[in-house]
């Protein structure tokens, strides 16, 4: 095998097919089952995308009246899952929280399945999961956010749909219809996005025939990174530290000097730019007006535009989503916990479709260590034996 067959990162290597989304660097678009992001994300709930992700197709009124009670029915933090997060110190990050949390659900449901053999489930059983893994993740995020706020937590409320139930339960006030609609937005621009490195790792592990659970805590290892989920914290990290606009040409100087990565910019497929950051921009001016903030927008577009000058490197949708959360109320911290909730529908569609597919992801590497030797003449250490 020559260093040329070698495909580092997996870059352009195509792993498998996949029918739930498209991403096209060429027309710089993203469809979910066909239906381009964008218009989904202005005319469609997140419950109603996240139907569209599992079964293929958008609802009726009648199945998405059936998810929403279904929804509606697992919003509760279940007692036994607050008492595991409590047990994560508050200094450690939410996504150690979130993965605790995620695999006490995992073991108390599949308890009792008997063998290791029968742990991947059906499909009913894993679109049942599926349900209630997006049903409690918001629980889970905003409980996480008020116990290291101090706050005590705010139950569900069953009047509210899926975006505004999850600004209830963070803040314990009902947020105004453009925030709840900005939301709303983000939540399906960041729910789906092909073999992304949190989705393949999610389908290496269903390959084995794992469970659902042990694929989605896999999954949320992996976004924890900040080339991947960690960079909308990260982009709030870089706004902090710049201030205002003005300081966007010194600090960018600084930080090209010393080689830094900076957060919210470039993409492994999209490099002329993220189709879906058109959209959260327009859902981020919005907020920007809403909360009368023009200094976030100045310093948005002002390093925006020295970068892309320099670099000639776009924004990805982390970019405009981390301002978007931090005007909404949300703690940086909480931001990675937001894409989690959002993903985990992509995740767990990707995961069946895996599962269904039964082929065991498993690449071949070429060796670059020491020629084979062998111990003849090798003298033990003494003490070992
Ligand atoms: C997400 O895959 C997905 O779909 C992910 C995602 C999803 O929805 O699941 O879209 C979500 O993860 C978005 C990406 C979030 N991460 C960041 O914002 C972190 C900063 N971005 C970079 O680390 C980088 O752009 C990556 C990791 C996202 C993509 O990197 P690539 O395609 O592997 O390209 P590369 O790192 O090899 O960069 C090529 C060149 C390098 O310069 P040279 O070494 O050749 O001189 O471009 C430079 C890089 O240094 N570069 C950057 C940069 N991104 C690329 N330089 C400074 N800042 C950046 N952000």
């Amino acid at each position: 095998m020559t260093d040329t067959d070698i495909k580092k990162g997996l870059a352009g290597v195509v792993a498998d097919t996949t029918a739930i989304s498209k991403v096209n660097p060429e027309t710089n678009s993203l469809l979910y089952r066909g239906y381009p992001v964008q218009e989904l994300a202005s005319t469609q709930s997140f419950e109603a995308v996240a139907y569209l992700l599992w079964n293929g197709d958008l609802p009726d009124e009648t199945q998405l009246a059936q998810l929403r009670a279904t929804e509606r029915a697992y919003r509760h933090l279940p007692a036994e899952v607050r008492a595991a997060i409590d047990l994560v110190p508050l200094d450690a990050h939410p996504m150690d929280e979130v993965r605790t949390a995620l695999s006490l659900i995992g073991a108390k449901d599949l308890a009792g399945t008997g063998s290791v053999l029968d742990v991947s489930g059906s499909t009913e059983e894993n679109l049942a999961r599926s349900v209630r893994l997006f049903a409690v993740l918001p629980a889970i995020v905003a409980y996480g956010q008020r116990r290291r706020r101090g706050q005590q937590p705010v139950e569900p409320r069953d009047d509210l749909d899926y975006a505004a139930n999850f600004l209830w339960m963070t803040f314990g006030e009902e947020s105004d219809a453009v925030v709840v609609d900005a939301f709303n937005r983000s939540m399906i621009l960041y729910a789906e996005h092909s073999f992304n490195a949190s989705t393949f790792t999610a389908r290496v592990i269903a390959s084995t025939l794992s469970d659902l659970y042990s694929a989605v805590v896999g999954a949320v290892g992996a976004l924890k990174g900040p080339l991947h989920g960690g960079a909308n914290e990260a982009v709030l990290h870089i706004f902090d530290e710049i201030g205002s606009a003005e300081n966007v040409g010194p600090w960018l100087d600084e930080a090209l000097a010393q080689k830094r990565k900076i957060m919210g910019f470039g993409h492994r497929v999209y490099k002329r730019g993220d189709s879906r950051v058109p959209t959260m921009k327009a859902a981020l001016d919005t907020l920007v007006e809403h909360y009368d903030r023009p200094d976030v927008a100045a310093l948005y577009d002002t390093l925006e535009s020295e970068f892309v000058g320099r670099k000639g490197i776009y924004p990805n949708l982390d970019y405009p989503s981390g301002p978007a959360y931090n005007l909404i109320g949300f703690d940086t911290l909480t931001f990675t916990p937001l894409f989690v909730a959002a993903r985990v529908t992509g995740w767990t569609a990707h995961i069946m479709e895996q599962l269904g597919s039964n082929a065991l992801i498993r690449p071949l590497s070429a060796y670059n260590g020491p020629d084979e030797r062998h111990i003849d003449g090798y003298v033990p250490d003494a003490a070992a034996l």
